[in-house]
């Protein structure tokens, strides 16, 4: 049977992997594409996904846009990472269906109310859109399975020294999450630096031969460039798809069971995620963090699935 999914991205080049990983494995039903401001402004993240689902014969997909600043403070996005357009170095000239006319929120709204089956949500971004749809629609919980999230870290930061992302983006919007009694799943950057587009990667990409295997080698060289020259990392992790596969295949990422609070007021950790590995805190262990990650069988299920899409 099918897992029914929802993607909430703001792609950015990781989460472009993500959306194709989504859509091309059998073992996912990607319901709807909600965007959020993050690593691009909105309408970039937005015209990224259509273009991404467009590429990926899947513009049948709903695309809705969200929320284009966090909760509170202003939004910083990652042009250094992912350029101007947010999805720079491949050619994705790709005319694309129009965005749906409602809000990312009442979309995911009305697709979690109408799913016969509970549906997993799949945040890839800060996270201001789940949080504004628990708080305004709080019985779309009876329907939510779980949300899988790539955002935060065991350990340290990308964006501070303690800061993930996603996290630091929309501190607020997290705790809002990570509070929420949902069965949460946090895949941070402890887990997806172990996936990493290093050139064999990327030419086991090339070599399926195809404009998509060809667009995800070029946004990986594009990757990695922006990775060799912000943080001196030669070859790029790809966060977002690692969340997408922790749904299709449990077994790919292992878990533990911990308290996860997000540091709100820190002058130097504010968008930390701090976790009680060793439950010394007595916080209730409520969140699902993954501690690891079987990347030999990663790589070849999104191969798979980019080699689907055709
Ligand atoms: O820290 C990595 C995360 O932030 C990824 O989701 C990337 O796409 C950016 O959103
Ligand atoms: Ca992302």
């Amino acid at each position: 049977m099918t897992v029914p999914v929802i993607i909430d991205c703001d792609p950015g080049h990781d989460d472009a992997l993500a959306l194709l990983l989504a859509a091309g494995d059998p073992r996912l039903r990607l319901l709807g594409v909600t965007t959020v401001a993050g690593n691009q402004t909105l309408d970039k993240t937005t015209r990224n996904a259509q273009r991404m689902l467009a590429l990926a014969g899947a513009s049948a997909v709903p695309v809705a846009a969200g929320c284009d600043r966090p909760l509170v403070g202003e939004l910083d996005v990652a042009a250094d990472i992912h350029g101007e357009s947010g999805l720079d170095g491949p050619d994705l000239d790709v005319p694309v269906a129009p965005v749906a006319g409602e809000h990312a929120v009442e979309l995911m709204r009305g697709l979690i109310a109408d799913s016969p089956e509970p549906v997993t949500l799949i945040p890839t971004g800060p996270l201001t859109n789940v949080a504004m749809l628990l708080r305004t629609h709080p019985a779309a919980r009876r329907n939510l399975r779980r949300i899988v999230l790539m955002g935060g870290s065991t350990a340290r930061g990308n964006t501070t020294p303690y800061g993930e992302f996603n996290i630091v983006t929309d501190p607020e919007a997290a705790d809002v999450v990570l509070r929420s009694g949902l069965p949460v799943t946090m895949v941070g950057l402890n887990v997806t630096h172990q996936a990493l587009a290093t050139p064999e990667v990327i030419a086991g990409f090339r070599a399926i031969g195809t404009r998509l295997g060809d667009v995800c080698a070029d946004l990986m060289v594009f990757f990695a460039g922006a990775y060799l020259r912000t943080f001196g990392i030669p070859h790029p992790p790809v966060h977002d798809p690692i969340a997408v596969a922790a749904v299709i295949d449990p077994s790919l990422v292992r878990t533990v069971t911990a308290p996860v609070a997000v540091e709100l007021a820190g002058a130097y950790t504010r968008g930390a995620t701090v976790v009680d590995l060793h439950h010394r805190t007595g916080r209730p262990a409520a969140t699902e963090v993954a501690v690891g990650l079987d990347v030999d069988r990663f790589w070849p299920l999104l191969r798979a699935a980019v080699t689907n899409l055709g």
